[in-house]
């Protein structure tokens, strides 16, 4: 299996020092940008300026997590504001396809990210569309909450189908990701790994990657 990418979401840095925050993570495979607009989700992050900011400090990936509304309306601004995978929620869209088609012309990667709640069956057989899928094993809105283990099940039911199809769409997990966690969602066939408060909570944030990195290695 290739070697597990580790994303640490940059809602659990310190804004004040944005700058040496992401640069402390040089050693992460992608930085995660988390966008909530306060009607998606019961909180408010950032927009496309932070994004582009972000984008200027590194060139790890930018993988930009849409919790908002429309995001058929917004997309455009966090591809402009250099994002290299957008993913949106299919409980925010109409057309979710058509959303990644739009995406993928425009030269990024496209994802598609579900709620807890939300089955990830009737999405199965739209898969092709997408580089990724991003599970969410908590609440979307908040970082540091507790990891939800019943997700897996989702993440489990992606693999089988990606395997089975043999597509090369990543599976990412996000919520509650720690040294605790991780190793179980990487059993359950997760490529990928948000992590916010196990990272930027740790004295060493760099030495927090690279171990989270080794656990989440088969
Ligand atoms: C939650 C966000 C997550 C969050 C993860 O709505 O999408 O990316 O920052 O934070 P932790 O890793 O602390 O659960
Ligand atoms: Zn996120």
């Amino acid at each position: 299996m290739a070697s597990p990418i580790i994303a640490p979401s940059i809602l659990a840095a310190d804004f004040s020092k944005l700058g040496e925050e992401v640069r402390a993570v040089a050693n992460a495979d992608w930085i995660h940008v988390d966008i909530m607009d306060g009607h998606f989700v019961p909180n408010l992050s950032f927009g496309p300026d932070i994004t582009r900011t972000v984008d200027k400090i590194t060139d790890q990936h930018l993988d930009v997590h849409l919790m908002i509304e429309n995001p058929e309306r917004w997309v455009d601004h966090y591809v402009d504001a250099g994002a290299d995978c957008v993913i949106f929620h299919v409980e925010a869209t109409e057309d979710h396809v058509a959303l990644a088609q739009h995406l993928r012309a425009k030269g990024v990667k496209a994802g598609f990210s579900l709620k807890p709640g939300t089955p990830i069956e009737p999405y199965l057989a739209d898969l092709p569309h997408f580089d990724l899928v991003l599970v969410m094993s908590v609440e979307p809105g908040f970082g540091g909450q507790s990891f939800m283990p019943d997700q897996l099940e989702k993440v489990r039911a992606l693999r089988e189908a990606i395997d089975a199809a043999q597509l090369d769409t990543l599976i990412e997990i996000d919520g509650g990701i720690s040294e605790k966690t991780i190793r179980a969602a990487a059993e359950a066939g997760c490529d990928a790994f948000v992590a916010g408060s196990a990272v930027y909570g740790k004295e060493d944030p760099a030495a927090a990657v690279d171990n989270l990195r080794q656990l989440a290695t088969i």
